[in-house]
C-alpha cells in the first residue's frame, strides 16, 4: 500500500524521466504490451531498437518469477514502435501491490495510452481442451486487496474510479475481429483474480464458476485497475493453459501451464501483432 504519496509519485516520475531520456530518439510509444507466458517469442520476430534491464530503471522492482527476464524492450512491431515488458511482478512473489503496479504508473506518467495485458490462466469451462484464448471483458477482483487502497494520488486519477469499462470496448471488438480474420478461436469471458501462489481448490473453482468467471489467474487485475485509474486504455487476452482445479480429474502442474503456453505461442504472437497493426494504423501511434 502507498503510505507516502509524495514519495511514491517522486519515485514514479524519476523512473519515467529516466525512460523519457532513454527513448528520446524514438519518441514515446503509445502502446505497451505486457508479455505473459507464451508471448516471449514476440521479441524474436521484431526489430529491437532498445533493451533496458529493469535494474537500470530507477526504483523499478526486479522480477523473481521463472521465465520472467526483467527487460523493457522498445521494438518495431507491425511497423510501429511499441514497448514490451518481458517480466512482470506478481503479488505472490511478495511484492506489495504498489510495486506490482509501479510500472503501470510509470507508463501512465510517460504518456503511454494503451496497455495490452496478456497472461496464462486456468479455464473454468470443463468442455474445451486447453490451450485456447479468452478476450477479457471484465474481471472479478474479490480475492485481491485493492491497489487503490491508501491515500489517493490525484495526479493518477480519482478517489472512487468507475469500473464499468475497465477493458476498452472498442479494442475488445478489434481484438475479436483480428482473431476471426486470423482464424484463431477467441471467446470472450471474465477473468477471476487469485492471489496465488497456490493454485485454487476445486471448491474455489466451483464458487468462481457460479460467480460467472471464465478463467482464473494470478496477475493482470491490479495492473488493469491501476491503468484504468489513469485513463489508460486496457485490453487483455488470456491463454488458457489448463483446466482449473477439479475439472480435469488430474492435478495442476506448472509444467502443463508452460507446455500449453508454448503450444499456443505462435497464435498468441500472431494475434498480438495483428492487434498492434490495427490499432496503431488507425490511431497513428
Ligand atoms: N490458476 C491460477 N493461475 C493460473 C492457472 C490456474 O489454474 N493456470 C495458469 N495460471
Amino acid at each position: 500500500m502507498i503510505r507516502d504519496k509524495a514519495d511514491y509519485l517522486r519515485r514514479v516520475d524519476e523512473a519515467a524521466d529516466y525512460l523519457r531520456s532513454e527513448l528520446k530518439d524514438s519518441g514515446i510509444p503509445e502502446v505497451l504490451v505486457v508479455l505473459g507466458s507464451g508471448l516471449g517469442p514476440l521479441t524474436d520476430n521484431c526489430e529491437i531498437l532498445k533493451s533496458i534491464p529493469y535494474s537500470d530503471i530507477p526504483n523499478f522492482p526486479v522480477s523473481t518469477a521463472p521465465g520472467h527476464d526483467g527487460l523493457l524492450i522498445l521494438g518495431r512491431l507491425s511497423g510501429s514502435c511499441v514497448l514490451m515488458m518481458k517480466g512482470r511482478f506478481h503479488y505472490y512473489e511478495g511484492y506489495d501491490l504498489s510495486e506490482v503496479t509501479f510500472y503501470v504508473r510509470v507508463m501512465g506518467r510517460l504518456g503511454v495510452k494503451t496497455i495490452l495485458l496478456t497472461n496464462a490462466a486456468g479455464g473454468i469451462d470443463d468442455v474445451t481442451k486447453p490451450p485456447y484464448f479468452v478476450a477479457i471483458e471484465d474481471h472479478i477482483s474479490f480475492g485481491c486487496e485493492s491497489v487503490l487502497r491508501g491515500p489517493n494520488i490525484d495526479e493518477f486519477g480519482p478517489r472512487f474510479p468507475d469500473q464499468s469499462f475497465v477493458y476498452d470496448r472498442e479494442y475488445l471488438d478489434i481484438l475479436s475481429s483480428c482473431a476471426e480474420d486470423l482464424d484463431i478461436p477467441l471467446r470472450r469471458g471474465i477473468y477471476a483474480y487469485s492471489k496465488g501462489p497456490q493454485y485454487e481448490t476445486p471448491a474455489e473453482i466451483r464458487a468462481l464458476k457460479l460467480m460467472g468467471a471464465s478463467c482464473v489467474g494470478m496477475s493482470t487485475v491490479p495492473e488493469a485497475i491501476a491503468a484504468s485509474h489513469m485513463g489508460i486504455r486496457v485490453v487483455c487476452f488470456s491463454c488458457v493453459t489448463n483446466m482449473a482445479a477439479g475439472l480435469s480429474g488430474g492435478q495442476l502442474t506448472e509444467e502443463e501451464v508452460l507446455v500449453n503456453a508454448g503450444k499456443a505461442s505462435d497464435e498468441s504472437c500472431r494475434l498480438t501483432t495483428e492487434f498492434i497493426r490495427r490499432i496503431t494504423n488507425s490511431k497513428g501511434a
